[in-house]
């Protein structure tokens, strides 16, 4: 198991957490040019904050945490640094999949997958499989994920089942489309992260997101650490939340 810093986690009032956080994981390509590095190191550095980001979230018990780990977009880069990506990706999955195992993770994996090496979408598969009746903490890594690109294969999918006669098109409810999203029953984002300075969404969980709670901070991604994960926490248990409501 993975040992808990209990100074750490008893800052976090269990009342106020949120179900389900999403992070923006920015910033390690201008970290690693800071200190005259490749664009590489910082990605590799990255993923070290990943681990430590995966085990807080475990060890505060947290119901979902979703990170962005390559967009519909990230294709646009030069290919080395896509193919030093997607090495990255099948070393770390291979790597961390018994530990997360252990850890009573269960892995999920949003997008498409489809334009992964074979070999990378068979370990997707297998660790999904192997992770599949555990009860711990919800992990979806978003890899070739575009909000829009969700969105639209879920309405692909809604338009085939019209087509096929199994429902009308005005029995299309929010619920319906929500259980064709790579998300289905899991909880909508609560606390959307994105390190690095930037203040936008970049096309991430555009559905999920609809009334989350965004917090953001200069810190690049390889530097980002669980205080402060703990801290944006902290600040989300502080915001009020009026769902086009009014506060009481
Ligand atoms: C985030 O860091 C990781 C991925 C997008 C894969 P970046 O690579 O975007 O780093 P910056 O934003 O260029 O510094
Ligand atoms: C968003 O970061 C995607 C990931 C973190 C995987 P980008 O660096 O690709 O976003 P933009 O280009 O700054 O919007
Ligand atoms: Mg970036």
């Amino acid at each position: 198991m993975w040992e808990s810093d209990a100074g750490l986690l008893a800052r976090v009032d269990r009342d106020k957490m949120p179900r389900h956080v999403a992070i923006i994981m920015d910033g390690n390509g201008r970290w690693a040019n800071c200190r005259g590095l490749l664009r590489s190191a910082g990605h590799t550095a990255g993923v070290k904050t990943l681990k430590n980001i995966l085990k807080t979230a475990v060890n505060l018990k947290l119901e979902a945490l979703t990170v962005y780990a390559f967009s519909t977009e990230n294709w646009k880069r030069p290919p080395s640094e896509v193919d030093f990506l997607m090495h990255l990706f099948s070393d770390y999955l291979e790597r961390e999949k018994l530990e997360m195992h252990q850890n009573n993770v269960r892995i999920k994996f949003l997008g498409r997958m489809e334009d992964f090496a074979p070999s990378l979408q068979k370990l997707m598969r297998d660790s999904v499989e192997l992770m599949k009746n555990n009860t711990g903490v919800k992990f979806n890594v978003a890899a070739d994920y575009g909000g829009q690109d969700e969105i639209i294969r879920a309405a692909q999918k809604l338009a085939c089942r019209v087509k096929a006669g199994e429902l009308l098109p005005e029995n299309i409810s929010a619920q319906l489309f929500e259980d064709e999203l790579d998300t289905a029953g899991q909880p909508p984002v609560d606390l959307m992260i994105r390190t690095s300075g930037d203040l936008r969404v970049s096309n991430f969980l555009l559905w999920q997101a609809a009334y989350a709670e965004f917090w953001f901070t200069d810190t690049p991604w390889p530097e980002f650490t669980p205080e402060e994960f703990v801290d944006a926490l902290i600040d989300f248990g502080k915001r009020t939340r009026r769902f086009g409501a009014l506060s009481n």
